[in-house]
């Protein structure tokens, strides 16, 4: 769906679907050219990255694997807990690996610096993160994320494999959730 078709349920689109594939497809160029020779790991965290990965990796013009990792910080709530537990491991093993991040969003950055930390610790030979979104001024730990889509301000947004309640994934744009939803 678009977010034309739920607009009583939101208050502002951030991003649109054309420029989130506009984007994917921008990315896509520089991490080409950034691991051209080597060998790329595609590690998506689940569940959220499931739409930035589908439409990021077909981008690539070369081969890449990919694997999928299940975390959770989140409750049923639209805080950050700070609480990373693995819900799905990797199936793979990462000694050696160039490893690339694909994630949804960087809130409190708390997930991925306890992902990154956990990611070195098996051995891989680099690691990096590509985020679609990044909220600069929720950051309660510094995260390097190399490729970065689109910043935006600290609401709570749903849409592009985002949810609030397991709802809204399938919603096509970015958009900020109307307060009355979860209020
Ligand atoms: P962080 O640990 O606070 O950086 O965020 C971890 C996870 O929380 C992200 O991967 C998302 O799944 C989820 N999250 C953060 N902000 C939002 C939001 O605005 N809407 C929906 N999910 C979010
Ligand atoms: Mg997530």
């Amino acid at each position: 769906m678009r977010a034309a078709e739920i607009s009583d349920q939101l208050t502002t689109v951030l991003v649109t679907e054309e420029q989130i594939h506009a984007k994917l497809e921008a990315l896509a160029r520089q991490v080409e050219s950034d691991y051209d020779g080597k060998e790329l790991l595609l590690v998506g965290v689940l569940k959220g990255a499931v739409m930035v990965m589908a439409d990021f990796a077909r981008q690539l013009k070369r081969e890449v694997t990919m694997d999928w990792m299940a975390v959770s910080s989140y409750g049923a709530g639209t805080k950050s807990s700070g609480v990373v537990q693995i819900r799905k491991d990797l199936d793979t093993d990462l000694t050696g690996k160039h490893v690339l991040i694909v994630e949804d969003i960087i809130d409190s950055g708390l997930t991925l610096s306890w992902l990154l930390e956990n990611f070195a610790s098996r051995g891989a030979e680099s690691i990096e993160i590509l985020a679609l979104l990044r909220k600069p001024e929720a950051a309660k730990v510094e995260i390097d994320c190399r490729y970065v889509g689109f910043n935006i301000p600290t609401d709570f947004v749903v849409g592009y494999g985002l949810d609030y309640n397991e709802r809204y994934r399938n919603l096509r744009d970015v958009a900020v959730l109307a307060p009355h939803i979860y209020s």
